[in-house]
């Protein structure tokens, strides 16, 4: 895909979510590697009318190169660039059930959706820490992020918000959109009887898609 193929992918997908109400304002930021530098929302930009010419660009080192001022969150995206060689974007959003369970204090914060459905545990993985609160731009939350994306695809942030890589674009995407389904049904089903997948239903799941 040429940069100009994934610019136009990242404004209609941010459209795409913008429209179904997982963004609201101007939260959220969505970020993807290029062979020699990465793509990223300009601060302060609504996921629902990003310019494809206007998209922040940064070095291999993470430094504005050109179009509008990057996101405040640079950082956040880049714990789970340096954290993880196969991840090739990066989307955070405000969405409303996850960042609802981000709020809970008493969820297991190592893991704190369990594995409800196949395409949860496919997209999203084993595992989701909870990363504690910090101030939205606080460059102090890279560290943080960077440790609980070392063994997960994804992280909910206490009282904010989750950031999900994927190998590609459209994988990150899938990825939060599934997030945000598990999270309503963990909420829905959390305070009743529910079963789960078995550890080798898990197993096998990503053994075969993961
Ligand atoms: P930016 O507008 O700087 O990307 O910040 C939005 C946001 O979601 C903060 O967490």
């Amino acid at each position: 895909m040429t940069e100009d193929d994934q610019r136009h992918l990242l404004v209609d997908l941010a459209r795409s979510l913008f429209a179904r109400g997982l963004s609201v304002g101007s939260a959220g930021n969505i970020s993807l590697r290029l062979a020699d530098g990465y793509l990223i929302t300009p601060t302060n930009s609504s996921l629902g009318r990003l310019d494809p010419a206007r998209l922040s660009r940064l070095d291999a080192e993470f430094r504005h190169v050109g179009g509008d001022p990057p996101s405040k969150e640079v950082f956040m995206h880049r714990a789970f660039y340096l954290t993880r060689p196969e991840a090739g974007a990066v989307v955070h959003l405000h969405s409303t059930m996850a960042t609802a369970v981000a709020c809970l204090p008493d969820v297991d914060a190592a893991n704190p959706i369990p594995p409800l459905t196949p395409y949860f545990v496919m997209r999203v993985g084993r595992q989701m820490p909870v990363v504690r609160y910090f101030r939205p731009g606080d460059p102090a939350m890279e560290p943080a992020i960077a440790e609980g994306a070392r063994d997960a695809r994804a992280v909910l942030l206490a009282n904010h918000g989750p950031v999900v890589s994927g190998r590609t674009l459209t994988d990150a995407v899938y990825a939060a959109e599934e997030l945000e389904e598990a999270a309503k049904l963990f909420l829905i089903l959390r305070r009743g009887e529910h079963r789960l997948l078995t550890p080798p239903q898990v197993e096998d799941l990503l053994a075969n898609f993961g």
